[in-house]
This record gives structure tokens, sequence and C-alpha cells, in this order.
């Protein structure tokens, strides 16, 4: 089985009985909840905690965790407006909505320059990218610490699949696979994804497809739907007993060639052993070249990585070949190949206009074009 990133799967579950009484209460948002979660089962190892100022400035400026581990984006708790001041030392409670989810014991309380965390971790300090928009909500404090949580999984969504690192290279040992390809997606499925997943199977033992839930921007199709639509999928066109569905409770960053290391590292941390990396990993609008996300890892050593990455050139249906290709294998032209943006996928379904069988299955057609009904 694969190391964890680090060396060790971090377990940083407690019960309820052992959170602290009476102590401090902040509040956590939306992504900070995804990363408590992910950092308390050991998605995250090898971090223990919300990062403290020495790891944030090292991985900001390094894409590097202070003691040299590659790390290549910020896991961070911001200080709210209405939250007690806390100091180093202390013991807080972290609350989301009206639960208490966890516990840190603070390292140091920071500042952060937020735009320089834009521009070096999302390349662009522009008002239009929403991870840019995410870090304008904040307050530039940001507290770093330890953390420990309560596992709150039976009252979230998808329990069935949301299984931890431990879960996940459990099943992976039972099914007896010795190499495993994640395949990381905040969108429906489309014959693209399908490809690049299938393609990947002719050469690797188990297939683990681990779609995003955590946080994502608005106009994003929603996490129930596209679980939908693998759930269908996989039963009538996979084999089943070479995949596997699970899902992955972090938050989007749309922050691209980093995001693409950041999510090759946590699939790690999951058992797989490889990763798959195709047109603009975790891009949003133009901000990113289209193999942006595949140069990253040439910055780094297959070993500081752990886990090999897959890479694809953008995949599409061809008339001419009447099937799935890339530049790579086929050599006719662009009046032959089926290429919808997501854009104008959106705008079909709200006109009821059903996407064509060459660019999704249509099941996943007709729960897209449901779904944009209600
Ligand atoms: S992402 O934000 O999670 O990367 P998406 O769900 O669209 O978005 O993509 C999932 C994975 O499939 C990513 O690795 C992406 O690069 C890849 N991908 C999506 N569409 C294509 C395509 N047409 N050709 C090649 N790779 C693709």
């Amino acid at each position: 089985m694969i190391q964890p990133h680090g060396g060790k799967l971090i377990d940083r579950v407690i019960e309820e009985s052992q959170l602290p009484k009476n102590a401090p209460v902040l509040t956590l948002n939306e992504r900070e909840k995804n990363d408590l979660e992910m950092i308390s089962c050991g998605a995250m190892s090898p971090l223990e905690g919300f990062m403290t100022a020495i790891d944030y400035n090292s991985v900001v400026d390094k894409m590097r965790l202070a003691n040299g581990i590659v790390w290549s984006l910020p896991v961070v708790f911001s200080l709210k407006e209405n939250d007690p001041v806390v100091a180093s030392g202390d013991v807080v409670l972290l609350q989301y909505g009206d639960k208490i989810r966890g516990t840190m014991e603070v390292g140091d309380v920071f500042s952060a320059d937020l735009m320089h965390e834009a521009k070096e971790t999302l390349l662009t300090d522009d008002d239009a990218h929403p991870g840019v928009q995410y870090l304008k909500t904040l307050s530039g404090k940001y507290i770093g610490g330890k953390i420990s949580a309560l596992d709150l999984r039976d009252s979230e969504p998808f329990r069935e699949h949301r299984l931890i690192p431990e879960e996940t290279r459990a099943l992976f040992q039972e099914k007896g696979w010795k190499t495993i390809v994640a395949f990381q997606t905040r969108n429906p499925i489309h014959r693209a994804h399908e490809y690049l997943q299938k393609v990947s199977l002719e050469m690797i033992d188990g297939l683990l497809i681990h779609p995003l839930v955590g946080a994502t921007k608005a106009d994003d199709i929603p996490a129930d739907v596209r679980m939908k639509c693998y759930e269908t999928i996989l039963e009538k066109y996979y084999p089943s007993d070479r995949t596997a569905l699970s899902v992955f409770p972090a938050a989007m960053r749309y922050a691209g060639p980093r995001e693409a290391v950041f999510h090759a590292l946590l699939r790690k941390n999951y058992g797989c052993t490889h990763f798959i990396v195709g047109r603009d990993h975790a891009g949003v609008g133009d901000y990113y070249g289209t193999y942006d996300a595949q140069i990253i890892f040439d910055n780094f050593t297959a070993d500081e990585i752990g886990i090999t990455p897959l890479k694809f050139e953008h995949a599409f249906y061809c008339n001419a070949c009447n099937g799935m290709a890339s530049d790579r294998t086929c050599p006719h032209t662009a009046s032959d190949r089926v290429f919808l943006s997501g854009k104008k996928v959106r705008a079909m379904l709200i006109e009821g206009i059903m996407p064509p069988p060459e660019f999704t299955r249509p099941e996943i057609a007709q729960l897209l074009m449901d779904a944009a009904k209600k």
C-alpha cells in the first residue's frame, strides 16, 4: 500500500466527551468546516491542524511546508468579525452553524497579505476569480494550530460514500487492487471524463471516482445531482469489480495548477497510486494554460509527490473517428469534433435542449435536464 504523504496517516478524531468545557467558541466558514473534516480524518496528512505562520508563508512562497515536504495550497482558519480574541496557547471550540465540530490548540494568530496569497496561489488577484472573491471576504488574520474534530459523517450527505482514507485503503486491499487511479471532479460526468477513466483502467487495477462535494461556486452543478449521475452511469457502463465511488469532502479552490498538486497528494492519502490530470484541471475562466496543471508536477521529483499523475490531453468525440479521441490519436479537424463548453451545456439545459450522446450519455443528459427544470 502506498505511503501517506509525510509517511503517517493522521488521525485527529475525538469523541464529544473529549471536547474542552467552557472554551471560547470560534466560527468556521464552509471551507474551514470542510478542511476540519479533511484534516481530522487524515485526508490532509501530514497536516494536524490549520497552518501556523511558518508553514503558511512557506507554502505560499515555496509550495512546501516549513519542513520541506511538498504542499501547494494554504489550509488556514480565519479570524471572524464577532469572534472572541484569542492568543497562542488558548484552547478553543470550533463551531459551524449551531454545532460544535471540533477544537483547536491555538499555535499562533498572524496577519496575512491576502492579495499576495492570491497572486502566488491562484496566480491572479482579479476580482472575477472565485478564489479571489473568497479571500476578499476574509479578515486577513489567520489562527493556526492543531485541531481535533468529531466524526459527524452520520449527519452529512452521501454518508454511504463518505469513506475516510483508512476505509478506502481497506477497500482497495479487500478488492485486491495493487494500483488505483483516482479521478477528481466537480462536474457531472461526460464522455471525456469516462474516456480518461477507462483509458486509465486499461492499465490500472482499480478506479476511484472521487467527486468533490465540499464548497463550490454557486453556478457549479450541485453535488447531489452529480452523485446521482455517477450512481447511474456506474451501474450501466462500468465494471463493478474495478470501480469504486466515494466522495472528497474538500472545498474547491479553483487554483488550477497548485490545486492539481493538492488534489493528487490528498488522493495518495486515500491510498491511490495514480491520479488523472486532464485539461485545465481545477481551472476556471481563462486564468490558467490548458496544461499548466500538468507542467507544475515537473517542479518536484517523483518521490516527493509519491502518487503518479496520469496526464491526458484534451479529449473529445470525433465524428470522423466515430469515437472518443484526442490530438494524440485523431488526425481530423475541429469541424469533425464535438466540443461543448460547460457554459454552452448549461444554456442548453435551461432551454430544455438535450445535450447530444457524443457529449454525454443519454441517461446523464436526462438527469441534468430534470435537475435544470427544478
Ligand atoms: S475539475 O475542476 O475537477 O478539474 P472537471 O470535473 O471538469 O473539473 O474535471 C475533472 C478532470 O477531468 C480534470 O482532471 C480535468 O482536467 C479533466 N477533464 C475534463 N474535461 C476534459 C476533457 N475534455 N479532456 C481532457 N480532460 C478533461
